[in-house]
């Protein structure tokens, strides 16, 4: 009877171990933002200029109660210690993950990583309204609307993320109390059997009856609904889709650690529309050497030896190669027009802005969405680079423009790059 109580020490160390570890996970420590009414005129002059920046440069990858490229931004406040680390990231993002703060071991530990932008021309007053912005998102709407407004700031602020956290908390205490009740039956059980006397009346049986195992089941499948529902959201179109190969083919393995270029391998991304897959024949440089890998061993390797048609013992090709039946996993429909040479070596866009930590995966998978609106919104945002490209001479306009200072910038947009037949045949 005595590993009845062990079991029921060891349900409540469970619990207290698994709230500690849930909670620690949301608490950092945080800075503060004022909230603004909508009669504060300055404040709310102030939330304008935020949006109007936030627009300008951030909505490309963030919003701020959804994750787009990069997470959403509602809350920052509540992640980062103060609003000076928090503008060392917007001024310089890659230096800030290098700087050794125990925060950029969070950023860079998150799976939605990609590269964010470095902003160094915004100053610390322009970052504070894109803040003030997001504390605030409705406090620059028309006036009937503001009460609504600012409930909705609130809740969005805090809450938001952690309610299913507390909720699941709040399950497994229940479901430990269940349990505890259940190993107390069995010790009744177990001391009537050997003769020895018992209280007829526990209670636990008051608060856990067969109702609350039901309602606890409802509250499980719940639970698990909504999980899977915005699993299901984040996926969008094919976001995500990493399907298995017919070889396990790691770039975490080549890109990372092996630091191998993506154009040794991928050699049409800068010449040519298609970056291309790689045939065996590239495999083979390095494979006729490479004969065993760190986490397979020779199984995978021989995958290749297969398709090649290279006797590994004779150490000559001995068969005529196969193709290597890839995946496809990115696959626009064939009515859009995409170039890769135009976007990396014209446009100068790094492979990570569309792929995200290719070096980090272990398994290929499909990063961005892909959709109509992300190419556009792209092109609105990002600024053409005049002095690296063949447009230098032929938007004379635009040039002088951008000298004048009566342009800030030339987008993508503003050479044509939202017009359909640019994108559709
Ligand atoms: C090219 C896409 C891109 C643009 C543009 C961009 N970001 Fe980001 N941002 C990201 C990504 C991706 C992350 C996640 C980084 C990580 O987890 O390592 C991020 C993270 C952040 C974070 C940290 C979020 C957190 O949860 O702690 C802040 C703050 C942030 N961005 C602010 C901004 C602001 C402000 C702007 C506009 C001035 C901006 N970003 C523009 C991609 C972008
Ligand atoms: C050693 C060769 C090699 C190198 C180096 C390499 N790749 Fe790949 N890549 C492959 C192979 C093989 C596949 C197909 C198998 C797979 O999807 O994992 C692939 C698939 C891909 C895909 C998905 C293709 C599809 O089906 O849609 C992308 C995107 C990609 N690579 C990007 C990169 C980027 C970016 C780099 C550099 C940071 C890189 N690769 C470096 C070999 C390589
Ligand atoms: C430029 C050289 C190079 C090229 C090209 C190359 N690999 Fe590799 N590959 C390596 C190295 C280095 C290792 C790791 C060996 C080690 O760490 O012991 C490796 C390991 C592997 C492994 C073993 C993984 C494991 O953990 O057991 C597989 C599978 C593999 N490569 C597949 C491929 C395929 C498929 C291609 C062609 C698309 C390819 N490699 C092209 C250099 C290369
Ligand atoms: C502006 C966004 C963007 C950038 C930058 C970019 N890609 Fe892609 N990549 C795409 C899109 C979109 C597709 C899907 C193309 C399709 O289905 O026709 C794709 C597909 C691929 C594929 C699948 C095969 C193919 O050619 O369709 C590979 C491999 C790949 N990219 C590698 C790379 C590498 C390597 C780099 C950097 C040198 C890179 N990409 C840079 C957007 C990008
Ligand atoms: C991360 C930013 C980014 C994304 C995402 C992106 N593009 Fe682009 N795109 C650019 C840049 C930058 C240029 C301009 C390159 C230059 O200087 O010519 C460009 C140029 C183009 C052009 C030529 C426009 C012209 O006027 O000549 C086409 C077509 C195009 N992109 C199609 C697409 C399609 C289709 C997608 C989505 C599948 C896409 N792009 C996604 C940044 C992007
Ligand atoms: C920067 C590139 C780009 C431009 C410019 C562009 N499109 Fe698209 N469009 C796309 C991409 C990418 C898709 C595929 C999206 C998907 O698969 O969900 C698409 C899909 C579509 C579809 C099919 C929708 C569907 O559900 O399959 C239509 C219709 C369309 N575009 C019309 C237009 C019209 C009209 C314009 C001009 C006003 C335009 N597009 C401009 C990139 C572009």
């Amino acid at each position: 009877m005595h590993s009845c109580q062990s079991i029921r020490k060891l349900l409540a160390l469970i619990v207290l171990v698994l709230s500690l570890t849930l909670t620690s996970n949301s608490v950092y420590a945080s800075f503060a933002l004022p909230d603004v009414a909508a009669t504060d005129a300055d404040g709310v002059a102030k939330v304008k200029e935020g949006m109007a920046l936030f627009k300008a440069n951030c909505a490309s990858c963030h919003a701020i109660d959804k994750k787009v490229i990069g997470p959403a931004l509602s809350g920052v406040w509540d992640r980062w210690e103060s609003e000076a680390k928090l503008e060392s990231w917007v001024h310089n993002p890659s230096k800030f993950l290098e700087s050794g703060d125990p925060y950029a071991q969070v950023l860079k530990s998150n799976d939605i990583t990609s590269v964010m932008t470095a902003f160094p021309q915004l100053t610390p007053e322009q970052i504070n309204s894109i803040l003030m912005y997001i504390k605030n998102p409705n406090a620059g709407a028309p006036a009937e609307a503001a009460p609504a407004a600012t409930a909705t700031a609130d809740a969005g602020g805090k809450g938001n993320t952690n309610w299913y956290i507390w909720a699941l908390i709040g399950f497994l205490v229940v479901l430990a109390g269940l349990l505890w009740n259940i190993t107390s039956k069995i010790d009744k059980t177990i001391k009537e059997k050997n003769g020895e006397k018992v209280d007829d009346t526990p209670l636990g049986k008051k608060i856990f009856s067969k109702k609350t195992l039901y309602v606890l089941l409802l509250i499980g499948a719940i639970l698990l609904v909504v999980n899977i529902f915005h699993g299901a959201m984040d996926l969008g179109r094919s976001q995500g889709y990493a399907p298995d190969q017919p070889i396990r083919f790691s770039h975490a393995l080549h890109v990372g650690q092996n630091q191998i270029e993506c154009q040794y391998c991928h050699i049409g991304v800068e010449k040519s529309r298609h970056a291309s897959i790689p045939g065996t024949q590239i495999c083979m440089n390095c494979h006729k050497y490479v004969q065993e890998g760190p986490k397979y061993g020779k199984e995978e390797i021989a995958k290749i030896y297969d398709y090649a048609g290279w006797d590994p013992d004779k150490t000559k090709f001995v068969r005529a190669p196969k193709n290597i039946e890839w995946v496809k996993i990115h696959n626009l429909p064939d009515h859009v027009y995409f170039n890769h040479s135009q976007h990396v070596k014209v446009g100068g866009i790094k492979c990570q802005t569309c792929h995200g930590k290719v070096e980090e995966y272990e398994v290929m998978k499909q990063f961005a969405p892909l959709s109509m609106g992300w190419c556009i919104n792209c092109h609105r945002q990002t600024e053409v680079k005049f002095t690296e490209n063949k447009y230098y001479s032929v938007f004379q306009k635009y040039q002088e423009e951008l000298k004048k200072g009566t342009k800030a910038k030339v987008t993508v947009a503003d050479i044509g790059g939202t017009e359909c037949q640019k994108c559709h045949y």
